[in-house]
């Protein structure tokens, strides 16, 4: 039975499974917050292909996003694993698809953040999670990256940035989250959760 209680969305596309376990750990954070409640959703490849389908329940992870998710949630945290330095493609076709809810005003003035994995250190993380604050703008919403006030920000070896947390997955893309973005993504997690929160108390509040 779904909770009545208002909840992030935690969207991601994962190929191999970092994103996925970021979004884990960010929905963990989400969930520490009493009142509101984490739903994971993931979106689907894109195939080059026209005819090929892929099954309505994927592998593993969580089950596919619908529009709904996204229009009903308090708040958004965005996972995506490094392209070339942007978002990757099914995150974007998915987010290119949601054109009705930018012009009803879906989400405007809902917290969103984001975060990505990388296989190297310099490949392009700040780019990547900046690229993917662009269409949450667009759809009005407020982006919380993580402040310093996350010590581990000034600590971290591997990943982790103020424009959200990130992981370095390594050259063969095996590398677990370690403790530092393990901490950072639970942390990004909870801010948008109490953010979520207090942005839907100001929804009485006229413009
Ligand atoms: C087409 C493609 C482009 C990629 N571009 C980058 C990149 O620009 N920088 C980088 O460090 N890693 C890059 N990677 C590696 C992924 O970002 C990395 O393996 C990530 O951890 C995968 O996340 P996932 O396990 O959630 O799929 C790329 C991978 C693919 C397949």
């Amino acid at each position: 039975m779904p909770s009545s209680l208002p909840y992030v969305l935690v969207l991601y596309y994962s190929r191999h499974g970092a994103t996925r376990q970021m979004a884990e750990q960010l929905a963990a954070g989400v969930e520490r917050v009493p009142g509101i409640a984490a739903r994971l959703r993931c979106v689907p490849p894109v195939s080059t292909t026209c005819e090929a389908v892929d099954p309505e329940i994927p592998a593993e992870g969580a089950i596919y996003a619908s529009a709904d998710d996204l229009r009903d949630c308090a708040g958004l945290a965005l996972g995506s694993p490094t392209r070339f330095g942007n978002m990757a493609a099914p995150l974007k076709y998915f987010l290119d698809g949601t054109s009705e809810l930018w012009m009803n005003g879906a989400l405007i003035d809902k917290p969103a953040t984001a975060f990505t994995s990388t296989s190297s250190l310099h490949g392009g993380q700040e780019t990547t999670l900046i690229t993917m604050l662009m269409p949450l703008l667009h759809h009005g919403m407020v982006y919380a990256g993580l402040p310093y006030s996350e010590t581990t920000l000034f600590t971290t070896q591997s990943g982790g940035t103020p424009y959200g947390a990130s992981h370095v997955a390594g050259s063969r893309s095996g590398r677990a989250l370690d403790d530092d973005e393990r901490t950072l993504c639970q942390a990004q997690g909870q801010r948008v959760a109490r953010l979520a929160l207090a942005l839907t108390a100001l929804k009485g509040v006229d413009r």
